[in-house]
């Protein structure tokens, strides 16, 4: 691998990809570019980073991905986040989620570059856990308890059965800032801090946890991968848990917001999750265990507390 090295981020219109081509923009090491699926990829993205190529692709069926070789050549990292990632979306369309999550194009049009591996990141997901037990370990049986862990077990079977050079990343809830484009979902510290704001009582889960991971974080667990297979040209088969360092309840998370805002912990209404029908089961426990990343970063990652501050410091108070 010689010259300038190439990275492709799929789905780089997404919540993570935006924050990942904003971050990887600024290293002119890299020739950079990512994927699509709406006809036309925001203009504000295009705008922000005019150096960064891109390419309308579909996952479901491969088509596109032809085009990134003719002008862009085999990538020497992909960091694959095109995902229905809606877990609720996954539930009304099960077809549509294994289509677009498991990555079988991906894989396919990775193969056709023989030997010549491309190191594959790929975003996974916390919900591959049941949810009955505090602290999954990465050598934890997968029992995905709905539509989108379900997809994504398929995806992880699908990558470590057929492709060689992989890194899986289960990541927990990533928050943090809005993107360049903002995205059209509701971002969940702005979320709790919009609807604390308003000054009326809003349930929140206690029996749900999580282990949120600050989307800076995820960012540099990414970029030093990158940088580990750019370095040594290693082989890597790896599944991480990729989570931030606190186990917290929606509860919690709603309580770091208001300490921050200076909101009234009794707009603060604790409900169990089993109290709501949101369409779609949802695994009760599944913090993680965070030892193998730690490990990775040679640090631990952003506190719930450091991460939901700098978040907020982004959003003017409303
Ligand atoms: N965000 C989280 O809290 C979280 C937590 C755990 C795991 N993850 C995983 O992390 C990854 C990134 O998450 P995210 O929040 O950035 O997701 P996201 O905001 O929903 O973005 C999804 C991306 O996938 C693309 N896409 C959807 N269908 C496609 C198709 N058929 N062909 C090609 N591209 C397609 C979208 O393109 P368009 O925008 O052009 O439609 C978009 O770029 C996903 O795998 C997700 O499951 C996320």
């Amino acid at each position: 691998m010689e010259g300038r090295r190439r990275i492709l981020v799929v789905g780089g219109t997404g919540y993570l990809g935006q924050h990942l081509l904003q971050f990887l923009a600024t290293s002119r090491s890299f020739e950079i570019a990512f994927t699509h699926h709406r006809p036309i990829p925001p203009q504000e993205l295009l705008d922000a980073l005019p150096s960064v190529k891109s390419f309308q692709v579909d996952v479901q069926t491969g088509e596109g991905f032809n085009a990134v070789s003719a002008s862009f050549g085999q990538p020497d990292v992909v960091v694959n986040c095109a995902a229905i990632s809606v877990p609720r979306a996954c539930e009304m369309d099960a077809e549509a989620a294994m289509a677009t999550n498991e990555p079988s194009s991906l894989v396919k049009w990775l193969h056709g570059y023989g030997n010549r591996n491309s190191l594959l990141i790929h975003l996974s997901t916390d919900q591959v856990y049941e949810g009955v037990k505090s602290f999954y370990k990465e050598e934890d049986e997968t029992i995905p308890v709905n539509m989108y862990g379900k997809s994504k077990v398929a995806a992880e079977k699908l990558i470590t059965e057929k492709y060689e050079n992989y890194v899986i990343l289960r990541s927990s809830i990533i928050y943090g800032p809005q993107t360049i484009s903002p995205v059209a979902r509701s971002l969940p510290i702005q979320w709790m801090d919009n609807v604390l704001s308003q000054g009326k009582e809003v349930d929140f889960f206690y029996d749900e946890h999580r282990c949120p991971i600050y989307v800076k974080d995820m960012v540099h667990t990414i970029s030093s991968l990158t940088n580990m297979w750019i370095s040594d040209g290693k082989k890597m088969q790896l599944v991480i848990n990729t989570g931030g360092p606190d186990r917290v309840s929606r509860v919690q998370m709603a309580e770091s917001v208001a300490l921050h805002r200076g909101y009234s912990f009794s707009l603060i209404k604790s409900v169990s999750a089993s109290s709501i029908n949101r369409g779609v089961v949802s695994p009760a426990d599944i913090s993680m265990d965070i030892t193998r990343l730690v490990e990775l970063l040679g640090k631990k990652p952003s506190s719930f507390h450091d991460g939901v501050k700098a978040t907020l410091e982004t959003i003017p108070i409303s």
